[in-house]
Protein backbone atom coordinates (compact mmCIF):
# COMPACT_ATOMS: atom_id res chain seq x y z
CA UNK A 1 0.00 0.00 0.00
CA UNK A 2 1.51 3.31 -0.78
CA UNK A 3 0.21 6.49 0.08
CA UNK A 4 0.81 9.78 -2.70
CA UNK A 5 -0.61 13.24 -3.00
CA UNK A 6 -1.82 12.69 -6.57
CA UNK A 7 -1.92 9.46 -8.64
CA UNK A 8 -2.59 10.40 -12.17
CA UNK A 9 -4.40 8.14 -14.38
CA UNK A 10 -2.85 8.18 -18.24
CA UNK A 11 0.73 9.48 -19.60
CA UNK A 12 -0.68 10.95 -22.41
CA UNK A 13 0.33 15.10 -23.19
CA UNK A 14 -2.28 15.84 -19.90
CA UNK A 15 -1.46 13.35 -17.59
CA UNK A 16 2.83 13.45 -18.10
CA UNK A 17 3.03 16.98 -18.39
CA UNK A 18 0.49 17.27 -15.39
CA UNK A 19 2.97 14.81 -13.34
CA UNK A 20 5.90 16.24 -13.78
CA UNK A 21 4.43 20.01 -13.02
CA UNK A 22 3.30 18.03 -9.86
CA UNK A 23 6.58 16.63 -8.49
CA UNK A 24 8.27 19.82 -9.39
CA UNK A 25 6.04 21.73 -7.35
CA UNK A 26 7.11 19.25 -4.39
CA UNK A 27 3.83 16.51 -4.65
CA UNK A 28 4.66 13.00 -4.37
CA UNK A 29 3.30 11.74 -7.78
CA UNK A 30 2.74 8.72 -9.58
CA UNK A 31 0.89 7.90 -13.04
CA UNK A 32 -0.73 4.82 -13.90
CA UNK A 33 -0.75 3.98 -17.44
CA UNK A 34 -2.19 0.84 -19.16
CA UNK A 35 -0.03 0.75 -22.65
CA UNK A 36 3.48 -0.72 -22.67
CA UNK A 37 4.85 3.15 -23.27
CA UNK A 38 4.36 6.74 -22.28
CA UNK A 39 2.75 9.75 -24.14
CA UNK A 40 -1.02 8.32 -24.74
CA UNK A 41 -2.26 8.75 -28.06
CA UNK A 42 0.11 11.99 -29.01
CA UNK A 43 3.17 10.28 -28.86
CA UNK A 44 2.21 6.80 -29.94
CA UNK A 45 -0.50 6.73 -32.42
CA UNK A 46 -1.23 10.85 -32.79
CA UNK A 47 0.75 14.20 -33.27
CA UNK A 48 3.87 12.44 -32.86
CA UNK A 49 3.86 9.73 -35.78
CA UNK A 50 1.39 11.21 -37.93
CA UNK A 51 4.33 14.45 -38.51
CA UNK A 52 6.95 11.76 -38.83
CA UNK A 53 5.05 10.53 -42.07
CA UNK A 54 3.49 14.42 -43.38
CA UNK A 55 7.72 14.89 -43.06
CA UNK A 56 8.22 12.08 -44.86
CA UNK A 57 5.80 12.00 -47.74
CA UNK A 58 6.21 15.82 -48.07
CA UNK A 59 10.26 15.49 -48.38
CA UNK A 60 9.18 12.98 -51.42
CA UNK A 61 6.93 15.82 -52.74
CA UNK A 62 9.78 18.68 -52.88
CA UNK A 63 12.07 15.57 -54.60
CA UNK A 64 9.81 15.19 -57.15
CA UNK A 65 8.56 18.15 -57.63
CA UNK A 66 11.12 21.15 -57.09
CA UNK A 67 14.39 19.28 -56.92
CA UNK A 68 14.68 19.84 -60.62
CA UNK A 69 13.70 23.51 -60.53
CA UNK A 70 16.67 24.67 -58.06
CA UNK A 71 19.11 22.63 -60.66
CA UNK A 72 19.25 19.54 -58.09
CA UNK A 73 19.48 16.44 -60.42
CA UNK A 74 18.26 13.50 -58.81
CA UNK A 75 17.64 9.54 -59.39
CA UNK A 76 13.65 9.46 -59.69
CA UNK A 77 13.02 8.91 -55.62
CA UNK A 78 11.40 5.75 -54.49
CA UNK A 79 9.71 4.87 -51.26
CA UNK A 80 10.51 2.07 -49.03
CA UNK A 81 7.46 1.98 -47.05
CA UNK A 82 9.07 -0.40 -44.88
CA UNK A 83 12.17 2.22 -43.84
CA UNK A 84 9.97 4.73 -43.55
CA UNK A 85 7.77 2.86 -41.04
CA UNK A 86 10.97 2.01 -39.21
CA UNK A 87 11.64 5.67 -38.91
CA UNK A 88 8.45 6.87 -37.62
CA UNK A 89 8.71 4.05 -35.04
CA UNK A 90 12.12 5.65 -34.19
CA UNK A 91 10.56 8.71 -33.87
CA UNK A 92 8.13 7.28 -31.54
CA UNK A 93 10.62 5.63 -29.67
CA UNK A 94 12.43 8.52 -28.74
CA UNK A 95 9.96 10.43 -28.10
CA UNK A 96 8.07 7.89 -25.63
CA UNK A 97 11.79 6.89 -23.89
CA UNK A 98 12.35 10.49 -23.20
CA UNK A 99 9.12 10.66 -21.43
CA UNK A 100 10.26 7.47 -19.01
CA UNK A 101 13.76 9.80 -18.85
CA UNK A 102 12.09 12.40 -17.76
CA UNK A 103 9.75 10.29 -15.33
CA UNK A 104 12.84 9.10 -13.25
CA UNK A 105 14.48 12.30 -13.40
CA UNK A 106 11.49 14.19 -11.32
CA UNK A 107 10.91 11.10 -9.35
CA UNK A 108 8.18 10.53 -10.83
CA UNK A 109 6.59 6.40 -10.53
CA UNK A 110 5.44 4.43 -13.68
CA UNK A 111 2.41 2.07 -11.85
CA UNK A 112 1.87 -0.18 -15.27
CA UNK A 113 -1.52 -1.05 -15.82
CA UNK A 114 -5.01 -0.12 -16.30
CA UNK A 115 -6.75 1.71 -13.38
CA UNK A 116 -10.05 1.65 -11.68
CA UNK A 117 -11.26 4.32 -8.94
CA UNK A 118 -13.25 2.13 -6.03
CA UNK A 119 -13.25 5.42 -4.14
CA UNK A 120 -12.38 8.41 -3.82
CA UNK A 121 -8.78 8.62 -2.78
CA UNK A 122 -7.83 4.88 -3.89
CA UNK A 123 -6.79 3.72 -7.11
CA UNK A 124 -7.50 0.00 -8.16
CA UNK A 125 -4.23 -1.05 -10.96
CA UNK A 126 -4.49 -5.52 -11.04
CA UNK A 127 -4.55 -6.50 -7.04
CA UNK A 128 -2.93 -3.67 -5.60
CA UNK A 129 -4.63 -0.42 -4.01
CA UNK A 130 -3.04 2.63 -3.97
CA UNK A 131 -4.07 5.71 -1.81
CA UNK A 132 -4.16 9.42 -3.11
CA UNK A 133 -4.87 12.47 -1.72
CA UNK A 134 -6.13 13.71 -5.10
CA UNK A 135 -6.39 11.58 -8.40
CA UNK A 136 -6.24 12.88 -11.74
CA UNK A 137 -8.01 11.12 -14.59
CA UNK A 138 -6.28 11.67 -17.71
CA UNK A 139 -7.52 8.93 -19.87
CA UNK A 140 -7.97 10.39 -23.29
CA UNK A 141 -9.85 9.75 -26.19
CA UNK A 142 -10.91 6.73 -28.72
CA UNK A 143 -12.10 7.02 -32.72
CA UNK A 144 -15.85 7.62 -32.88
CA UNK A 145 -17.52 4.68 -34.14
CA UNK A 146 -19.38 5.13 -37.35
CA UNK A 147 -22.75 3.22 -37.57
CA UNK A 148 -22.62 0.85 -40.46
CA UNK A 149 -18.97 0.47 -40.20
CA UNK A 150 -16.76 -2.51 -38.86
CA UNK A 151 -13.28 -1.51 -38.36
CA UNK A 152 -10.46 -4.33 -38.60
CA UNK A 153 -7.53 -1.86 -38.59
CA UNK A 154 -6.03 -3.70 -42.03
CA UNK A 155 -8.08 -2.03 -45.23
CA UNK A 156 -10.91 -0.33 -43.28
CA UNK A 157 -8.97 1.64 -40.70
CA UNK A 158 -9.08 4.59 -37.96
CA UNK A 159 -6.33 6.53 -38.05
CA UNK A 160 -4.06 4.25 -35.66
CA UNK A 161 -4.22 1.82 -38.35
CA UNK A 162 -3.62 3.59 -41.32
CA UNK A 163 -0.18 5.04 -39.49
CA UNK A 164 0.51 1.32 -40.00
CA UNK A 165 -0.79 0.26 -43.44
CA UNK A 166 1.20 -3.17 -44.73
CA UNK A 167 1.58 -1.27 -47.82
CA UNK A 168 0.82 2.25 -49.77
CA UNK A 169 -2.69 1.22 -51.17
CA UNK A 170 -3.39 2.02 -54.81
CA UNK A 171 -7.04 3.66 -53.78
CA UNK A 172 -8.42 5.09 -50.34
CA UNK A 173 -11.17 6.61 -49.07
CA UNK A 174 -11.35 9.16 -46.43
CA UNK A 175 -14.38 9.63 -44.64
CA UNK A 176 -14.86 12.99 -42.89
CA UNK A 177 -12.63 16.03 -43.97
CA UNK A 178 -11.72 17.11 -40.42
CA UNK A 179 -8.33 17.00 -39.16
CA UNK A 180 -7.07 13.00 -39.51
CA UNK A 181 -8.80 12.96 -42.77
CA UNK A 182 -6.75 15.56 -44.56
CA UNK A 183 -3.44 15.41 -42.73
CA UNK A 184 -3.39 11.70 -43.34
CA UNK A 185 -5.16 11.76 -46.95
CA UNK A 186 -1.95 13.96 -47.96
CA UNK A 187 0.34 11.65 -46.72
CA UNK A 188 -0.92 8.91 -48.52
CA UNK A 189 -1.50 11.03 -51.29
CA UNK A 190 2.37 12.05 -51.69
CA UNK A 191 2.84 8.28 -52.28
CA UNK A 192 0.91 7.81 -54.86
CA UNK A 193 -2.42 6.44 -53.51
CA UNK A 194 -6.03 7.86 -55.20
CA UNK A 195 -7.29 9.71 -51.95
CA UNK A 196 -11.18 10.62 -52.18
CA UNK A 197 -12.45 12.60 -49.22
CA UNK A 198 -15.98 12.05 -48.32
CA UNK A 199 -17.42 14.73 -46.53
CA UNK A 200 -20.87 15.23 -44.49
CA UNK A 201 -21.13 18.93 -44.79
CA UNK A 202 -20.53 21.00 -47.62
CA UNK A 203 -17.30 22.54 -46.43
CA UNK A 204 -13.82 20.91 -45.26
CA UNK A 205 -12.52 21.51 -40.88
CA UNK A 206 -15.88 22.89 -39.98
CA UNK A 207 -15.07 25.38 -37.02
CA UNK A 208 -12.33 27.13 -39.44
CA UNK A 209 -12.50 30.50 -40.83
CA UNK A 210 -14.31 30.52 -44.63
CA UNK A 211 -11.98 32.06 -46.26
CA UNK A 212 -9.24 29.37 -45.16
CA UNK A 213 -11.59 26.83 -45.81
CA UNK A 214 -11.87 27.63 -49.48
CA UNK A 215 -8.51 28.16 -50.38
CA UNK A 216 -7.55 24.85 -48.52
CA UNK A 217 -9.59 22.46 -50.23
CA UNK A 218 -9.23 24.42 -53.64
CA UNK A 219 -4.78 23.82 -52.81
CA UNK A 220 -5.54 20.41 -51.74
CA UNK A 221 -7.42 19.57 -54.99
CA UNK A 222 -4.30 20.79 -56.94
CA UNK A 223 -2.34 18.33 -55.07
CA UNK A 224 -4.52 15.75 -56.32
CA UNK A 225 -7.23 14.89 -53.67
CA UNK A 226 -10.84 14.29 -54.58
CA UNK A 227 -14.05 15.62 -52.66
CA UNK A 228 -17.36 14.23 -52.25
CA UNK A 229 -18.85 16.88 -50.19
CA UNK A 230 -22.52 17.12 -48.19
CA UNK A 231 -22.90 13.57 -48.41
CA UNK A 232 -23.24 10.78 -45.32
CA UNK A 233 -21.65 7.97 -45.33
CA UNK A 234 -24.27 5.17 -44.51
CA UNK A 235 -22.07 1.90 -44.82
CA UNK A 236 -19.06 0.28 -45.81
CA UNK A 237 -19.23 -3.07 -47.54
CA UNK A 238 -15.90 -5.53 -48.08
CA UNK A 239 -16.06 -6.80 -51.44
CA UNK A 240 -13.64 -8.84 -53.86
CA UNK A 241 -12.25 -5.74 -55.15
CA UNK A 242 -11.91 -3.52 -52.17
CA UNK A 243 -13.85 -2.11 -49.54
CA UNK A 244 -17.19 -0.33 -50.81
CA UNK A 245 -18.51 2.88 -49.42
CA UNK A 246 -21.99 3.78 -49.86
CA UNK A 247 -23.10 7.03 -48.99
CA UNK A 248 -26.38 9.76 -49.21
CA UNK A 249 -25.76 13.13 -50.69
CA UNK A 250 -27.94 15.67 -48.61
CA UNK A 251 -29.08 17.79 -51.27
CA UNK A 252 -30.74 15.00 -53.36
CA UNK A 253 -31.32 12.26 -50.56
CA UNK A 254 -29.38 10.46 -53.77
CA UNK A 255 -27.46 7.13 -52.41
CA UNK A 256 -24.16 6.36 -54.32
CA UNK A 257 -21.16 3.74 -54.04
CA UNK A 258 -17.52 3.94 -54.48
CA UNK A 259 -14.35 1.67 -53.56
CA UNK A 260 -11.29 1.74 -52.78
CA UNK A 261 -8.45 -0.47 -51.59
CA UNK A 262 -8.43 1.28 -47.87
CA UNK A 263 -11.03 3.03 -46.10
CA UNK A 264 -10.38 5.09 -43.19
CA UNK A 265 -12.79 6.47 -40.59
CA UNK A 266 -11.73 10.05 -39.35
CA UNK A 267 -15.32 10.91 -38.22
CA UNK A 268 -14.16 12.51 -34.53
CA UNK A 269 -12.92 10.96 -31.23
CA UNK A 270 -14.57 10.30 -28.13
CA UNK A 271 -13.82 10.39 -24.51
CA UNK A 272 -12.17 7.23 -23.38
CA UNK A 273 -13.42 6.13 -20.08
CA UNK A 274 -13.78 2.85 -20.23
CA UNK A 275 -12.83 0.36 -16.56
CA UNK A 276 -12.54 3.51 -14.37
CA UNK A 277 -15.84 2.79 -12.45
CA UNK A 278 -17.51 5.81 -13.08
CA UNK A 279 -20.87 4.52 -13.09
CA UNK A 280 -20.20 3.34 -9.19
CA UNK A 281 -18.44 6.95 -8.26
CA UNK A 282 -21.39 8.85 -9.80
CA UNK A 283 -18.92 10.78 -11.20
CA UNK A 284 -21.26 13.62 -13.72
CA UNK A 285 -20.77 13.35 -17.36
CA UNK A 286 -21.71 16.06 -20.32
CA UNK A 287 -23.99 15.16 -22.88
CA UNK A 288 -21.29 13.81 -24.84
CA UNK A 289 -19.72 11.50 -22.65
CA UNK A 290 -17.02 14.11 -21.16
CA UNK A 291 -16.29 14.05 -17.92
CA UNK A 292 -18.18 17.24 -16.53
CA UNK A 293 -15.31 19.53 -14.59
CA UNK A 294 -16.05 22.82 -12.81
CA UNK A 295 -13.88 25.54 -13.94
CA UNK A 296 -10.59 24.00 -11.58
CA UNK A 297 -10.92 20.59 -13.06
CA UNK A 298 -12.54 19.23 -10.28
CA UNK A 299 -15.46 16.64 -10.83
CA UNK A 300 -18.40 16.38 -8.26
CA UNK A 301 -16.75 14.01 -6.70
CA UNK A 302 -14.65 15.58 -3.85
CA UNK A 303 -10.52 14.84 -4.64
CA UNK A 304 -11.60 13.94 -8.48
CA UNK A 305 -9.96 15.56 -11.09
CA UNK A 306 -9.81 15.70 -15.05
CA UNK A 307 -8.03 16.66 -18.05
CA UNK A 308 -7.17 16.85 -21.24
CA UNK A 309 -9.21 14.81 -24.00
CA UNK A 310 -11.80 13.01 -21.62
CA UNK A 311 -13.19 16.48 -20.76
CA UNK A 312 -14.87 19.33 -22.89
CA UNK A 313 -12.98 21.17 -25.17
CA UNK A 314 -10.74 21.14 -27.95
CA UNK A 315 -9.00 17.80 -28.76
CA UNK A 316 -5.97 18.94 -28.75
CA UNK A 317 -2.17 17.92 -27.23
CA UNK A 318 -1.32 21.27 -26.17
CA UNK A 319 -4.97 22.22 -24.62
CA UNK A 320 -4.52 18.94 -22.48
CA UNK A 321 -1.29 19.78 -21.77
CA UNK A 322 -1.96 23.03 -20.27
CA UNK A 323 -4.71 21.82 -18.27
CA UNK A 324 -2.29 19.49 -16.67
CA UNK A 325 -0.16 22.16 -15.75
CA UNK A 326 -3.03 24.12 -14.46
CA UNK A 327 -4.37 20.81 -12.65
CA UNK A 328 -1.03 20.47 -10.49
CA UNK A 329 -0.75 24.12 -9.79
CA UNK A 330 -4.17 23.77 -8.12
CA UNK A 331 -3.34 20.99 -6.52
CA UNK A 332 0.09 22.69 -4.64
CA UNK A 333 -1.97 25.16 -3.43
CA UNK A 334 -1.61 27.62 -6.82
CA UNK A 335 -3.93 29.12 -9.11
CA UNK A 336 -3.48 27.34 -11.95
CA UNK A 337 -5.36 29.16 -15.39
CA UNK A 338 -5.96 28.00 -18.70
CA UNK A 339 -6.96 31.12 -21.55
CA UNK A 340 -9.53 29.31 -23.78
CA UNK A 341 -10.03 32.19 -25.94
CA UNK A 342 -5.99 31.72 -27.20
CA UNK A 343 -5.82 27.75 -28.28
CA UNK A 344 -3.86 27.90 -31.36
CA UNK A 345 -5.11 25.00 -34.16
CA UNK A 346 -2.71 24.46 -36.21
CA UNK A 347 -3.44 21.62 -39.56
CA UNK A 348 0.26 19.89 -40.71
CA UNK A 349 -0.11 19.82 -44.22
CA UNK A 350 1.32 21.63 -46.76
CA UNK A 351 1.45 24.55 -46.78
CA UNK A 352 0.21 24.44 -42.98
CA UNK A 353 -2.81 25.82 -41.64
CA UNK A 354 -3.24 27.79 -38.14
CA UNK A 355 -5.16 30.08 -36.37
CA UNK A 356 -6.39 31.32 -32.88
CA UNK A 357 -9.12 33.13 -31.60
CA UNK A 358 -12.36 34.21 -33.30
CA UNK A 359 -13.29 33.97 -36.96
CA UNK A 360 -15.11 36.33 -39.19
CA UNK A 361 -18.31 33.80 -39.16
CA UNK A 362 -18.32 34.06 -35.36
CA UNK A 363 -17.84 37.84 -35.15
CA UNK A 364 -20.76 38.09 -37.36
CA UNK A 365 -23.06 35.93 -35.65
CA UNK A 366 -22.08 37.88 -32.26
CA UNK A 367 -22.83 41.06 -33.79
CA UNK A 368 -19.57 42.56 -33.12
CA UNK A 369 -17.73 45.23 -35.27
CA UNK A 370 -14.47 44.05 -37.14
CA UNK A 371 -11.97 44.51 -39.09
CA UNK A 372 -10.01 42.66 -41.56
CA UNK A 373 -5.92 43.03 -42.76
CA UNK A 374 -4.68 40.18 -44.85
CA UNK A 375 -1.59 39.76 -46.55
CA UNK A 376 -0.98 36.96 -49.32
CA UNK A 377 2.71 35.38 -49.21
CA UNK A 378 2.80 36.15 -52.89
CA UNK A 379 4.56 39.63 -51.63
CA UNK A 380 6.72 37.38 -49.14
CA UNK A 381 10.28 37.47 -50.83
CA UNK A 382 11.22 34.35 -48.34
CA UNK A 383 7.77 32.27 -49.06
CA UNK A 384 8.32 33.13 -53.11
CA UNK A 385 12.24 31.61 -52.84
CA UNK A 386 10.75 28.85 -51.48
CA UNK A 387 7.80 27.67 -53.92
CA UNK A 388 5.12 28.90 -51.11
CA UNK A 389 3.52 31.59 -52.31
CA UNK A 390 0.24 30.43 -52.25
CA UNK A 391 -1.69 31.47 -49.44
CA UNK A 392 -2.19 34.27 -46.98
CA UNK A 393 -2.06 35.82 -43.39
CA UNK A 394 -5.48 37.56 -42.16
CA UNK A 395 -5.50 38.91 -38.69
CA UNK A 396 -9.15 40.18 -37.69
CA UNK A 397 -8.52 43.49 -34.95
CA UNK A 398 -11.74 45.39 -33.21
CA UNK A 399 -12.99 48.08 -35.41
CA UNK A 400 -12.89 50.59 -32.76
CA UNK A 401 -9.91 49.47 -30.52
CA UNK A 402 -7.53 47.70 -32.84
CA UNK A 403 -7.85 44.85 -30.20
CA UNK A 404 -6.15 41.29 -32.39
CA UNK A 405 -8.94 39.41 -32.14
CA UNK A 406 -7.89 36.19 -34.07
CA UNK A 407 -5.41 35.16 -36.55
CA UNK A 408 -6.05 32.60 -39.63
CA UNK A 409 -2.93 31.50 -41.69
CA UNK A 410 -2.79 29.37 -44.57
CA UNK A 411 0.94 29.34 -45.68
CA UNK A 412 4.36 28.58 -44.94
CA UNK A 413 5.19 27.62 -41.50
CA UNK A 414 1.78 28.60 -40.28
CA UNK A 415 1.69 26.57 -37.38
CA UNK A 416 4.77 28.66 -35.65
CA UNK A 417 3.86 31.96 -37.19
CA UNK A 418 0.76 31.85 -35.12
CA UNK A 419 2.27 31.84 -32.01
CA UNK A 420 3.04 35.81 -32.45
CA UNK A 421 -0.45 36.35 -32.23
CA UNK A 422 -0.64 34.37 -29.42
CA UNK A 423 1.57 36.06 -27.07
CA UNK A 424 0.15 38.88 -28.85
CA UNK A 425 -3.22 38.25 -27.91
CA UNK A 426 -1.94 37.13 -24.26
CA UNK A 427 -0.73 40.73 -23.92
CA UNK A 428 -3.99 42.49 -25.04
CA UNK A 429 -2.17 43.48 -27.79
CA UNK A 430 -3.41 46.31 -31.06
CA UNK A 431 -2.45 45.40 -34.93
CA UNK A 432 -0.24 48.33 -34.34
CA UNK A 433 1.47 46.90 -31.72
CA UNK A 434 2.32 44.37 -33.95
CA UNK A 435 3.07 46.36 -37.15
CA UNK A 436 4.90 48.70 -34.90
CA UNK A 437 7.35 45.56 -34.01
CA UNK A 438 10.68 45.38 -36.08
CA UNK A 439 10.40 42.09 -38.07
CA UNK A 440 13.64 40.48 -39.48
CA UNK A 441 13.91 40.00 -43.58
CA UNK A 442 13.95 37.76 -44.85
CA UNK A 443 11.07 35.46 -43.04
CA UNK A 444 7.78 34.32 -43.75
CA UNK A 445 6.89 36.41 -40.50
CA UNK A 446 7.03 39.54 -42.31
CA UNK A 447 3.76 38.80 -43.59
CA UNK A 448 2.52 38.56 -40.24
CA UNK A 449 3.50 42.01 -40.00
CA UNK A 450 2.07 43.12 -42.96
CA UNK A 451 -1.62 41.97 -42.54
CA UNK A 452 -1.30 43.94 -39.22
CA UNK A 453 -0.18 46.81 -41.48
CA UNK A 454 -3.32 45.92 -43.16
CA UNK A 455 -5.52 46.61 -40.61
CA UNK A 456 -4.10 50.44 -40.18
CA UNK A 457 -2.73 52.12 -42.95
CA UNK A 458 -2.19 49.43 -45.09
CA UNK A 459 0.66 47.05 -46.44
CA UNK A 460 3.79 47.72 -47.86
CA UNK A 461 4.44 44.61 -50.18
CA UNK A 462 0.55 44.72 -51.91
P1 LIG B 1 -4.19 10.62 -24.49
O1 LIG B 1 -3.03 11.12 -25.24
O2 LIG B 1 -5.24 9.88 -25.23
O3 LIG B 1 -3.61 9.69 -23.34
C1 LIG B 1 -4.41 8.99 -22.46
C2 LIG B 1 -3.64 7.80 -21.93
O4 LIG B 1 -4.36 7.24 -20.85
C3 LIG B 1 -3.46 6.67 -22.94
O5 LIG B 1 -2.10 6.34 -23.09
C4 LIG B 1 -4.24 5.49 -22.34
O6 LIG B 1 -3.63 4.24 -22.56
C5 LIG B 1 -4.22 5.85 -20.87
N1 LIG B 1 -5.35 5.29 -20.12
C6 LIG B 1 -6.67 5.44 -20.36
N2 LIG B 1 -7.41 4.83 -19.42
C7 LIG B 1 -6.54 4.28 -18.56
C8 LIG B 1 -6.70 3.50 -17.39
N3 LIG B 1 -7.90 3.19 -16.92
N4 LIG B 1 -5.57 3.07 -16.76
C9 LIG B 1 -4.34 3.36 -17.24
N5 LIG B 1 -4.15 4.10 -18.33
C10 LIG B 1 -5.22 4.56 -18.99
N6 LIG B 1 -3.20 17.05 -31.21
C11 LIG B 1 -2.41 18.12 -31.43
O7 LIG B 1 -2.45 19.07 -30.63
N7 LIG B 1 -1.56 18.19 -32.49
C12 LIG B 1 -1.49 17.19 -33.40
O8 LIG B 1 -0.72 17.28 -34.34
C13 LIG B 1 -2.32 16.06 -33.21
N8 LIG B 1 -2.27 15.04 -34.09
C14 LIG B 1 -3.06 13.94 -33.88
C15 LIG B 1 -3.03 12.92 -34.83
C16 LIG B 1 -3.82 11.81 -34.65
C17 LIG B 1 -3.76 10.70 -35.68
C18 LIG B 1 -4.64 11.69 -33.50
C19 LIG B 1 -5.47 10.46 -33.28
C20 LIG B 1 -4.69 12.70 -32.56
C21 LIG B 1 -3.91 13.85 -32.76
N9 LIG B 1 -3.94 14.92 -31.87
C22 LIG B 1 -3.16 16.03 -32.08
C23 LIG B 1 -4.78 14.89 -30.66
C24 LIG B 1 -3.94 14.51 -29.44
O9 LIG B 1 -3.32 13.27 -29.66
C25 LIG B 1 -4.80 14.46 -28.19
O10 LIG B 1 -5.50 15.67 -28.05
C26 LIG B 1 -3.96 14.24 -26.95
O11 LIG B 1 -3.23 13.04 -27.06
C27 LIG B 1 -4.83 14.20 -25.69
O12 LIG B 1 -4.04 13.98 -24.58
P2 LIG B 1 -4.60 13.27 -23.27
O13 LIG B 1 -3.45 13.24 -22.32
O14 LIG B 1 -5.86 13.89 -22.85
O15 LIG B 1 -4.96 11.78 -23.71
P1 LIG C 1 -12.88 16.11 -36.79
O1 LIG C 1 -13.94 16.41 -35.84
O2 LIG C 1 -11.76 17.08 -36.99
O3 LIG C 1 -13.51 15.85 -38.25
C1 LIG C 1 -14.48 14.88 -38.48
C2 LIG C 1 -15.15 15.17 -39.82
O4 LIG C 1 -15.97 14.06 -40.17
C3 LIG C 1 -16.06 16.40 -39.78
O5 LIG C 1 -15.75 17.23 -40.86
C4 LIG C 1 -17.46 15.79 -39.87
O6 LIG C 1 -18.38 16.65 -40.50
C5 LIG C 1 -17.19 14.53 -40.69
N1 LIG C 1 -18.21 13.47 -40.55
C6 LIG C 1 -18.79 13.03 -39.40
N2 LIG C 1 -19.66 12.03 -39.67
C7 LIG C 1 -19.62 11.80 -41.01
C8 LIG C 1 -20.30 10.90 -41.90
N3 LIG C 1 -21.18 9.99 -41.46
N4 LIG C 1 -20.01 10.95 -43.21
C9 LIG C 1 -19.11 11.85 -43.68
N5 LIG C 1 -18.44 12.73 -42.89
C10 LIG C 1 -18.69 12.70 -41.58
O7 LIG C 1 -12.32 14.67 -36.36
P2 LIG C 1 -10.99 13.89 -36.72
O8 LIG C 1 -10.40 14.39 -37.99
O9 LIG C 1 -11.36 12.46 -36.61
O10 LIG C 1 -10.01 14.28 -35.54
C11 LIG C 1 -10.33 13.96 -34.17
C12 LIG C 1 -9.65 14.88 -33.23
O11 LIG C 1 -8.24 14.71 -33.26
C13 LIG C 1 -9.95 16.32 -33.54
O12 LIG C 1 -10.68 16.85 -32.49
C14 LIG C 1 -8.63 16.99 -33.65
O13 LIG C 1 -8.58 18.12 -32.84
C15 LIG C 1 -7.60 15.97 -33.18
N6 LIG C 1 -6.48 16.02 -34.11
C16 LIG C 1 -5.70 17.15 -34.15
C17 LIG C 1 -4.68 17.27 -35.05
C18 LIG C 1 -3.91 18.54 -35.09
O14 LIG C 1 -4.03 19.33 -34.17
N7 LIG C 1 -3.11 18.77 -36.11
C19 LIG C 1 -4.36 16.22 -35.99
C20 LIG C 1 -5.25 15.09 -35.90
C21 LIG C 1 -6.24 15.00 -34.96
Amino acid sequence: MSQYDVIIIGAGPGGYVSAIRCAQLGLKTAVVEGRETLGGTCLNVGCIPSKALLHASHQLHEAEHNFATMGLKVAAPKVDWKTMLGYKQDVIDGNTKGIEFLFKKNKIDWIKGWASIPAAGKVQVGDTTYDAKNIVIASGSEPSALPGVEVDEKTVVTSTGALALGSIPKSMIVIGAGVIGLELGSVYKRLGTEVTVVEFLDVITPGMDGEVQKTFQRMLKKQGLSFVMGAAVQKVEKGKGGNSVTYKLRKNDKEETISAEVVLVATGRRPFTEGLGLDKLGIDLTKRGQIATNGHYATNIPGIYAIGDAIEGPMLAHKAEDEGMAVAEILAGQKGHVNYDVIPGVIYTHPEVASVGKTEEQLKEEGRAYKVGKFSFMGNGRAKAVFAGDGFVKIIADAATDRVLGCHIIGPAAGDLIHEICVGMEFGAAAEDIARTCHAHPTFSEAVREAALACGDGPIHS
